[in-house]
């Protein structure tokens, strides 16, 4: 997706913005831009392709005394890549610059209306009407604060909007409507990104501007207002990541750096809340509503992608565990559905970003039914955080890889921790071998991990193949969906994960030596089930890849290759049996030469529909 940045104060603007735009690069972009305020006129450069193009194409002008800036990198939407298409765009008289994050849907009406009105455009975008609608209304009105409240009362869609004006080179304008946009407050300087991991060293106070308001910000000063032009007070939040949280250190990849911090990440987000001495789990973000939580009938959960993987997982673990009737859905089909709602039925959004906008819509849906709201957010003050009634944190730092894994993993450990949360037996010592077994589950992770190298040959194996089938029943069965759909990100291979006992009512069409299968075969209640499923793709000449548990001797006869995870309890498989898919992806994906940290096509947070 697009990224935002702005600065505005003491320094000079151009190496902050650069560095900006290169924090938000794996977020997906195709395109980059930036508009300075220099020498009394605001200057602009694009380039196509990759930041650090834009930057050499900068080279010269890299001094530039300029303490006002903003910068894009973009995701085509309207219009292909190309330096024109590329943001910022301005008015007729290059006197307003606009970046723009999400979508204008009226801008073809706009368009029209302006043309009318002798505007020309030169791109294909949607976002170019934004600066002509100011330059039109300050024809009539020489206030850029009301051209630009009249001109957002035109615009339909979801926006984050940095604007610079060349007749006010002390401000830098911020819009948010249903796109996020964050303000970081320096000392003498103020920083506008639209994702605050593209702050991280530079400041920890932070203020996510709400939909609806408009920020004027100076080097020393932040103005917030509401779009009827009342003045609203922002909270300030603290961002707790750090630096080292947001750089690849010495992994090749975030993705590699990120599923090694898998058993750190286990242990962040357990702290606190596990309290094994006294068999309970203490969710301090779910108390205040503790007493409506004890009345759940039914939950949904609302998510998309990984996230929504994790929650099939949650589905397994609320009903073995809290005994609560659970349902998943994903968050772009919730939104239109139109099911009755039972009272006494709970929400819970999962999300590592907090600003996907079909989970944001379909929470907002729960809410409109009266439903009580949750999330399992990882980015701290986020939309979806704010915007649920109560819920829990991940505390798994920024996840800077766009393929999800961190994340997950600690989307797991939450989801283990809020159904003992929710069930009678919280605080009762029948939750004894379950805790003792969770506080393995790091250490176990590790020797996976250690393992790398044996999954890096393997992946030298099966790189070659174009098709694979993922295998896995119950708990194992949403982290085949998972590893098939790292596979399909990073490696372009055509990956299909399949609930194993579904493979006969058609997937085991496509099985042939061509025909990898990836098949998870844990020591647990299905195994045998399993065991035949393998006999079945065995008796087609089908490769056999499989996960399974140390010590199984049985499966050496049936698989080609195995991959031995350590022993755990059912309900804790998935830790460990994701974790080599990630791995395998990730090696895989780097051995067919691709950048794993820059999946074609995709992009970090979905905020557009
Ligand atoms: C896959 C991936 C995506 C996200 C999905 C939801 O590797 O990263 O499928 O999981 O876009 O994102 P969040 O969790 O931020 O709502």
């Amino acid at each position: 997706m697009c990224g935002i940045i702005g600065y505005i104060g003491k320094e000079k603007s151009l190496p902050i913005l650069i560095d900006g735009l290169k924090a938000l690069e794996y977020r997906g972009y195709d395109s980059a831009g930036v508009a300075i305020f220099s020498n009394g006129k605001i200057q602009v450069k694009k380039s196509v392709g990759q930041v650090k193009i834009l930057e050499k194409a900068l080279k010269n002008d890299i001094d530039l005394v300029s303490h006002l800036g903003i910068g894009h990198t973009r995701w085509a939407t309207h219009g292909m890549p190309s330096e024109t298409n590329a943001h910022p765009h301005s008015d007729c008289q290059n006197r307003i610059f606009v970046v723009h994050n999400g979508i204008i849907e009226n801008y073809r009406e706009l368009k029209e209306y302006l043309k009318n009105r002798k505007h020309i455009f030169i791109s294909d975008t949607d976002t170019e009407i934004v600066p002509h609608l100011i330059e039109d209304f300050l024809k009539s009105n020489h206030d850029f604060n009301i051209a630009l409240l009249d001109a957002l009362k035109m615009i339909k869609g979801a926006y984050a909007f940095a604007i610079i004006d060349s007749k006010n080179p002390n401000t830098l304008y911020a819009v948010k409507f249903s796109s996020p946009l964050v303000i970081g407050i320096g000392k003498g300087d103020n920083f506008l990104a639209s994702d605050p991991s593209a702050l991280v060293g530079k400041t920890k106070d932070i203020i996510y501007l709400k939909d609806g308001e408009i920020a004027e910000i100076t080097k020393d000063n932040i103005n917030v207002i509401n779009f009827e032009k009342q003045k609203t007070s922002p909270e300030i939040m603290r961002l707790e990541w750090d630096l080292e949280q947001a750089q690849k250190g010495n992994y090749a990849h975030f993705m590699l750096k990120e599923i090694f911090e898998g058993p750190e990440i286990v242990l962040s987000a357990l702290r606190g809340r596990l309290k094994t001495k006294e068999n309970l789990v203490k969710l301090g973000g779910l108390e205040q509503v503790a007493d409506k939580l004890k009345k759940i009938k039914r939950l949904s959960i609302l998510a998309c992608g990984t996230s929504y993987y994790a929650s099939l997982v949650g589905e397994y673990l609320f009903e073995e565990i809290a005994k609560i009737p659970t349902e998943v859905h994903f968050a772009s089909e919730f939104r239109y559905r139109e099911e009755p709602f039972e009272k006494e039925t709970v929400a819970i959004a999962i999300s590592q970003s907090g600003e996907t906008a079909d989970t944001l819509a379909a929470i907002r849906k729960a809410k409109e039914h009266g439903l009580l709201t949750l999330g399992i957010v990882n980015t701290v003050g986020s939309t979806i955080a704010r915007e649920t009634d109560a819920g829990v944190y991940n505390h798994a730092g920024p996840e800077i890889g766009v393929a999800s894994t961190k994340a997950f993993i600690s989307q797991l450990t939450i989801l283990t921790l809020m159904a003992v949360y929710l069930s009678k037996s919280n605080g009762h010592s029948s939750n004894n071998a379950l805790f003792q077994e969770l506080e393995k589950i790091p250490e176990k992770i590790k020797t996976i991990l250690d393992k790398c190298s044996q999954m890096e040959a393997l992946a030298e194996k099966y790189k070659k193949y174009e098709n694979f089938l993922f295998l896995g029943r119950k708990y194992n069965y949403p982290i085949a969906l998972e590893g098939a759909l790292k596979l399909k990100e990073v490696s372009y291979i055509h990956a299909e994960g399949c609930s194993a006992g579904e493979m006969k009512h058609g997937p085991i069409a496509m099985i042939s030596e061509k025909f990898p299968t990836m098949a998870i075969v844990s020591q647990n209640s299905v195994l045998e089930k399993m065991f035949s499923n393998l006999e079945e793709i065995k008796a087609r000449k089908g490769p056999i890849f499989a996960i399974a548990t140390e010590g199984d001797k049985e499966i050496t006869t049936l698989a080609d290759d195995v991959f031995f995870v350590p022993k755990t309890i059912e309900l804790l498989e998935p830790f460990l049996t994701v974790v080599p898919l990630q791995l395998f992806a990730y090696y895989v994906g780097t051995k067919r030469g691709f950048d794993v940290d820059k999946p074609r096509n995709l992009a970090k947070s979905v905020t557009v529909e």
